[in-house]
């Protein structure tokens, strides 16, 4: 195939998501499901539907016009997808052909195999020691580099750091070209920019109910916008790629708003408990997080990992590196005895390390 195609496109892995048996922590999902009571209502809805046509503009109207409601902008500022990764992509696409991408170190990874995948150049802006953001070297980048796109996530994955607002809101205003904040985390923070979006048209704000929602294996997520980029970003995605299915189960899920938040607060008060734990294990630093995960420093961590996911059976994800994220792990907040099964297994192997 290599002749046919870019010579990134036969340099990039294929992102492999196997089933390994055991507590899963590495994917930043939710570790409770949607409960039973909502997946019947839901169900009573799908078997009416047609699914033999195509959805058609109407289908989407009831999911776009809650989340209007709830958000209280515009209907035409949004653009719904499957998950909030298709929308990146799509941005990326739309640039011109030479222009810069500009992220920042570390970041979430799929944004920088997406700009290379996709034969953009990349501008990495470190962030500090403890990742927070850098405003002053920040702008010195967007000047000298003068990126066609600018991806932040708020807060940032894999290290959970929520950014100085004043700062994302000079970079958003100094930057001329279209700023993403991807708050794929929000739920789990109180903090957003959605107040900014009537000072700026170049801001896209992205949303995702893989989380707080308990909908990863649904796949849904959506940006809100200018409504001109919001026109402009439609385009570049594919049609039908939210299917009515989807619809359905997603126009039911915002008439329970409640249901969000509550699950979200629970999954908060278990990141404070799992978090004061790990502060409590000799040779462990864990950062802050306002996501649904935390992210762990400590020794050995390949190691740790390793020892984890094959002799305890507890799987979560070594994201270590050899710049920023040297000897870094994260871990996605499970549920209570998780959590606790969790906390035991890394005391274990952290003495069999010492040991051995
Ligand atoms: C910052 C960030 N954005 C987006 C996503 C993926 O979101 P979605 O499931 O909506 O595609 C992730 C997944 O971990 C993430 O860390």
């Amino acid at each position: 195939m290599k002749k046919y195609f870019r010579t990134e496109i036969e340099d990039t892995e294929i992102y492999q998501v196997p089933y390994r048996p055991g507590i899963k922590l590495d994917q930043n999902e939710s570790p409770w499901d949607v409960p039973i009571e909502l997946k019947v209502a839901i169900t009573e809805k799908l078997i009416k539907a047609d699914w033999n046509r195509y959805p058609l503009n109407e289908d989407y109207k009831p999911v776009l016009r809650k989340l209007a409601k709830e958000h209280n902008v515009l209907l035409e500022q949004f653009v719904l997808s499957n998950g909030t990764n298709s929308i990146v992509q799509a941005l990326i696409n739309m640039i011109p052909q030479n222009s810069k991408v500009l992220i920042l170190d570390p970041s979430f990874s799929h944004y920088e195999k997406q700009i290379l995948l996709q034969g953009r150049k990349l501008a990495k802006v470190p962030l500090s020691e403890d990742f927070e953001l850098l405003p002053e070297r920040t702008i010195t980048a967007i000047k000298k580099e003068k990126p066609g796109l600018i991806l932040i996530a708020n807060p940032n994955s894999p290290t959970g750091t929520l950014f100085d607002k004043k700062s994302l809101y000079r970079i958003i205003q100094m930057a001329n070209c279209p700023v993403i904040i991807d708050e794929a985390f929000y739920y789990f923070t109180a903090e957003t920019a959605l107040d900014w979006l009537n000072d700026f048209s170049n801001l896209v704000i992205l949303r995702s109910f893989s989380r707080a929602a308990a909908l990863a294996g649904v796949r849904f997520g959506y940006a809100i916008t200018d409504s001109d980029m919001a026109q402009s970003i439609e385009k570049c995605l594919s049609p039908f790629r939210l299917s009515k299915i989807t619809c359905l189960i997603i126009e039911e899920i915002l008439d329970h708003p409640k249901y969000i938040q509550e699950h979200a607060q629970n999954i908060i008060k278990e990141r404070g408990r799992l978090f004061s734990k790990l502060q409590t294990i000799d040779g462990v630093q864990v950062f802050p997080s306002e996501a649904n995960f935390l992210l762990l420093r400590m020794d050995k961590a390949k190691e740790v990992t390793k020892k984890l996911v094959e002799e305890e059976k507890v799987i979560i994800r070594d994201v270590s590196n050899d710049t920023t994220l040297e000897n870094c792990l994260r871990i996605t907040i499970g549920t209570p005895a998780e959590n606790d099964m969790l906390l035991m297994a890394l005391k274990r192997v952290k003495n069999d390390l010492k040991e051995g």
